[in-house]
């Protein structure tokens, strides 16, 4: 295996969007700036998506304009479209991402529109990003089965993947919204989107409610897959995910590759010691078994 992995935390989106009450925004900052001096190159810091459908995101701009920046550090939001984006680069994003579902149902329920429609509504706002130099990311969620479908084709992920991809998506993030995929289905998922997108350009954004999370990442890094979304504490979820849990812990995929001799750059120690801080201000058990497991020196 090629041994350098890039990691994006996306614990202050995914992780604190699914939050039953509101997390004060000045926690929030102080774990964005927390995961960067844990060695974490890439953290999703926000989403600037309606606060009717979302109110937990609602203080992106406060988030943004909030954190003690660290160079070298890619602080990225949500954005679904024009307005979202517009608002994540007056809060000074430094790279964003659009969000659709290989499945009918849960992009309508989570973004209000078809997948097509969804497609379309991005196209303008590549071309303001671009304008503004802006990457943009392009999450493929319901990527192994759908809260309202059930089990979705390959084929209809690679449609999906393929269509962000041409339309400027510098890289496609594969999500298990639902977290029920198994090894198997990861590897034949992929294997049909990369006859779309070339495997440089995927990451795999895996939620763990069936616990297979470590497994699809370790089936997927043999097929050539180096980049990781994960959350740190394993918080996250999605609101229109109903059952949902959190995305893989961070802590746990770093241990997974230390072990595999793969680089991070992130500091094992220092990562479980924040996961355990954002646990205990969320009031929840850290749902890392690394953060829970790990003895400081
Ligand atoms: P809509 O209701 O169809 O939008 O929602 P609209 O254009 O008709 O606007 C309705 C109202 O929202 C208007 O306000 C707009 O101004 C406002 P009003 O006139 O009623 O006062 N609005 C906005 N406000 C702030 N920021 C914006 C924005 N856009 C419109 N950007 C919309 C369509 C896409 C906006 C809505 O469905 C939405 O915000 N959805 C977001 C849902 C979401 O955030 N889900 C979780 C993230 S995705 C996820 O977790 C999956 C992922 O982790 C991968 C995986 O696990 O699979 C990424
Ligand atoms: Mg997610």
């Amino acid at each position: 295996m090629s041994n350098k992995v890039r990691l994006v935390e996306v614990g202050p989106r995914d992780g604190l969007q699914n939050e039953p009450g509101s997390v004060p925004s000045a926690i929030k900052i102080t774990l964005v700036e927390r995961l960067a001096d844990c060695g974490l190159c890439h953290i999703e810091a926000a989403s600037f998506v309606s606060p009717k459908w979302v109110p937990q995101m609602a203080d992106g701009h406060a988030i943004l304009t909030g954190i003690r920046r660290q160079p070298g550090v890619i602080y990225s939001a949500l954005t679904p479209n024009l307005k979202g984006l517009e608002a994540a680069i007056a809060a000074g994003v430094d790279e964003v991402a659009v969000f659709t579902a290989a499945s009918e149902s849960f992009c309508r329920r989570n973004i209000n529109c078809s997948i097509d429609e969804s497609l379309a509504r991005f196209t303008p706002l590549l071309a303001k990003a671009r304008q503004h130099r802006l990457k943009v990311r392009g999450y493929v969620s319901t990527a192994l089965g759908c809260p309202y479908e059930g089990n979705i084709a390959p084929a209809a992920v690679a449609r999906v993947a393929g269509a962000l991809y041409r339309i400027g998506c510098m890289e496609i993030s594969l999500g298990d919204t639902i977290g029920t995929g198994t090894p198997n289905q990861a590897c034949a998922m992929l294997a049909a989107v990369r006859q779309e997108v070339p495997i440089t350009q995927l990451a795999v954004h895996f939620h763990d409610t069936y616990g297979q999370a470590l497994a699809n990442i370790y089936a997927v890094l043999e097929q050539g897959i180096r980049i990781i979304d994960s959350s740190v504490a394993g918080l996250g979820g999605c609101p229109y995910a109903p059952g949902a849990s959190g995305n893989v812990a961070t802590e746990d995929v770093v241990y997974l590759l230390n072990g595999l001799g793969i680089d991070t750059g992130v500091d094992l120690g220092r990562l479980v010691d924040t996961g355990r801080w954002i646990s205990q201000q969320l009031g929840r058990p850290n749902g890392s078994k690394t953060g829970r497991a790990w003895k400081n020196e």
